[in-house]
């Protein structure tokens, strides 16, 4: 047995934008999850990661590639099989305040879940299901017949997590999920995930903008630019040794809290502008900013590689 639950290969996920022009949101992207880990997956806004989320849950439709989940090609799915494989995948969004529907209660919100795939045999078994599934996440049980609104951010993301948990899932994957509460709470929901993940086995690929939201919870780090992984490492190791240019600079952009470190730390600052996903630069995507590019880069695209063991990148020089 593998001990990946997910193989991502050659995804693709292309959008139609009119004008005969195509938007390549993810270009090529292939990696593992392995089964009970945390994979971060970082990248500056547009890059290319909530519809690789998207896609890798078959939210979107790719435009080609594979995933295979527990070693099914999930594209190859039919209806109904798909369906009962929707169950073990879940998605916990950005934003609590749009993704719960104002108009229904809490119960009804986790319950949607429980009735899609009739996981709840009466009505008496759907309140206690919610109710515990309110108990799991931290919140009181007494308070389901209440309304979104009447919760706090920090709470409403609970909610989600509630609900993303209802159907029971293998996988979970959160997108940015703490990014838009208050930095007091960020904490607070993070640990709750952590401790799901450890009660209930749970595999997780955890979206974030910067390296320094995800490197506590990762174990592994993905680096994404204009639709590509860049680079992918143990956390610790891509802290520590971060072989792409790219990551360099991202990681130099993280204030360190010693003030007499913080005052001697190099930041990398990019040249340029990011390009357009429509019209990606020829060979690397990133030479157009890249202090190390020379002609090789405009012409032969890097491939991932692995430089080190488990520890890959697309760079010509690393
Ligand atoms: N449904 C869509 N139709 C057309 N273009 C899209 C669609 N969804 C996303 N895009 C484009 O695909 C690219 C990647 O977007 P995506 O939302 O995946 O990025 P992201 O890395 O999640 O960004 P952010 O950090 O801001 O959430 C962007 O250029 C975006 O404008
Ligand atoms: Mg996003």
């Amino acid at each position: 047995m593998s001990d990946n639950l997910i193989e991502i290969r050659h995804l693709k996920k292309f959008f139609n934008i009119g004008k005969n022009q195509t938007l390549k949101a993810v270009n090529d992207v292939s990696f593992n999850i392995r089964k009970g880990e945390t994979l971060g997956v970082v990248g500056e806004s547009g890059c290319g990661k909530s519809t690789a989320g998207r896609t890798i849950l078959r939210l979107y439709e790719p435009t080609d590639g594979e995933v295979k989940f527990g070693g099914t090609n999930i594209y190859k799915l039919s209806g109904s099989k798909m369906k009962a494989l929707r169950r073990e995948m879940q998605m916990i969004f950005q934003d609590p305040y749009a993704s719960l529907n104002p108009r229904m209660t809490i119960q009804d919100i986790i319950g949607e879940a429980l009735d899609i795939h009739n996981l709840a045999g009466s009505k008496v078994e759907r309140k206690r299901r919610v109710e515990e599934l309110l108990d799991l996440v931290g919140l009181n049980p007494d308070h389901a017949t209440r309304y979104p609104h009447e919760f706090s951010g920090g709470q409403r993301q609970r909610i989600g997590i509630a609900r993303a948990l209802a159907v029971d899932p293998k996988f979970i994957i959160c997108d940015e999920p703490i990014s838009a509460l208050d930095v007091s709470i960020q904490a607070q929901v993070v640990n709750l995930l952590q401790e799901l993940q450890r009660k209930l086995g749970l595999t997780y690929l955890f979206i974030a903008h910067d390296l320094s939201m995800v490197k506590h919870i990762s174990d592994r780090v993905a680096v994404m630019y204009l639709g590509k992984v860049v680079e992918i490492a143990e956390s610790s190791e891509l802290y520590a040794n971060p072989t792409h240019p790219y990551t360099k600079a991202l990681l130099s952009a993280i204030p360190i809290p010693d003030p007499d470190i913080e005052a001697t730390r190099e930041r990398i600052v990019l040249s340029g502008d990011l390009p357009s996903p429509v019209n990606p630069p020829s060979g690397c995507h990133f030479r157009t900013r890249c202090p190390l590019a020379s002609e090789k880069c405009a012409t032969m695209e890097p491939p991932l590689r692995e430089t080190k063991s488990g520890h890959w990148t697309a760079c010509h020089f690393a």
